[in-house]
């Protein structure tokens, strides 16, 4: 079992994460400041993943652009950090538009100075959280990794700068393993309703917004456009299940440790479309509630329709998403009605 250092593993796709990683028996550091997270998400994964687990999920409270806050991190542990598993940063479209220059900074420059702390450390396998935001307005679909880059927004462009910093260091050094995973919409939480997304103040994503809306937390959806080219005029998107997606990472993590050196780059998504009627109509069902919604205009930077071809992490990596829409709005119900106010109830 490997000793893994995960920036970012308080946050969702993080904690889902680190529990899978935990349950395959790994030891877990996790560097995380905490800017949209909280320590209560940690301490449930360590909960879930047995009683062992504790002792094997180790935390600095750190930034990723501070090197000594990696140093110990890296430092603090047993064993040497075999791989690292990326997340930190910022990933709020509309909020990357407003400050463009934090996203740099906490994208690229914090994905920067950790590579530089792999490389003191002789440290030299990441997987990297990459976006299906990096497609921009595809123009085929199901989308392949080999589409065109060509990001439309600051968030957007920081992926793009990222993954080029990878390419160009794998070229530059060898024995870099790496995987670039191209996350498609990432919704739900685990089944046991204890971990789950929590966003800081008005939700930018589709789900946590509804489970909001359906709790009575916020009075109405907004969905952006009924007259979108697509069968029943809202936009279309493929939701990946945050488990289905945490298995990804482990999968992609046993390729990188045991093949020999190479830099993968991979869509990570279900292949399915749902609109987000689909969405609401299936969140009515598994919760008994009715999500009210009206129409507004379309949003700039908005596509009708994103959904990704999922062939090639299916042939690399052996793996491909199972949960269905019902089970991810199932256990996104489950979550918000146990925590109707996310993590905060306990802090
Ligand atoms: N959720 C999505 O829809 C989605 C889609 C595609 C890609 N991604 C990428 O996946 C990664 C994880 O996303 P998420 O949804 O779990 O987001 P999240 O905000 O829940 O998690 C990010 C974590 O990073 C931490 N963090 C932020 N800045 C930091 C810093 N400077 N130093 C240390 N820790 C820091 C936050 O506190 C948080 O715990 C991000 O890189 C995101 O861009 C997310």
């Amino acid at each position: 079992m490997a000793q893994l250092l995960i920036s970012g593993g308080a946050g969702f796709i993080g904690s889902h994460t680190c529990l899978v990683l935990l349950e395959a028996g790994h030891h877990l550091m996790v560097i995380d400041n905490y800017h949209n997270s909280s320590p209560e998400a940690l301490r449930r994964v360590a909960n879930l993943a047995g009683p062992d687990a504790a002792n094997r999920l180790n935390i600095v409270e750190g930034d990723i652009r501070n090197s000594d806050d990696l140093d110990r991190a890296f430092s603090n542990n047993k064993q040497d950090i075999e791989a690292v598993v990326h997340f930190a940063g910022l990933k709020a479209v509309g909020e990357s538009v407003q400050q463009p220059l934090l996203y740099w900074d906490v994208n690229v420059v914090g994905s920067c100075c950790l590579l530089q702390a792999m490389q003191r450390h002789r440290c030299r396998t990441i997987v990297f959280s990459s976006s299906a935001t990096l497609y921009g307005y595809p123009t085929q679909v199901p989308i392949p990794e080999s589409a065109a880059v060509q990001p439309i927004n600051p968030y957007g462009h920081s992926k793009a700068a990222v993954e080029q910093m990878l390419m160009d260091l794998s070229a530059s050094e060898p024995g870099w393993r790496i995987a670039r995973l191209r996350y498609f919409n990432p919704v739900g939480a685990h089944c046991s309703g204890k971990i789950g997304e929590d966003p800081r103040g008005i939700p930018n994503n589709l789900f946590p917004f509804v489970t909001q809306v359906a709790i009575g937390r916020r009075q109405e959806l907004q969905v952006f456009g009924n007259d979108w080219p697509t069968p029943d005029g809202s936009g279309v998107r493929d939701y990946i299940h945050v488990m289905d997606l945490a298995e990804g990472h482990q999968a992609a993590l046993d390729v990188l440790l045991q093949e020999d050196p190479q830099l993968l780059t991979l869509n990570l998504g279900s292949g399915t479309g749902h609109s987000v009627l689909d969405v609401v109509k299936a969140f009515e069902a598994v919760s008994g509630r009715s999500v009210p919604y009206t129409v507004q205009n379309r949003r700039p930077g908005d596509a009708a329709c994103t959904v990704a071809d999922p062939s090639q992490a299916a042939a690399r990596l052996n793996w491909s998403t199972h949960r269905s829409l019902l089970e991810m709005c199932q256990d996104a119900w489950t979550w918000q009605q146990n925590n109707p106010k996310g993590y905060s109830t306990l802090d």
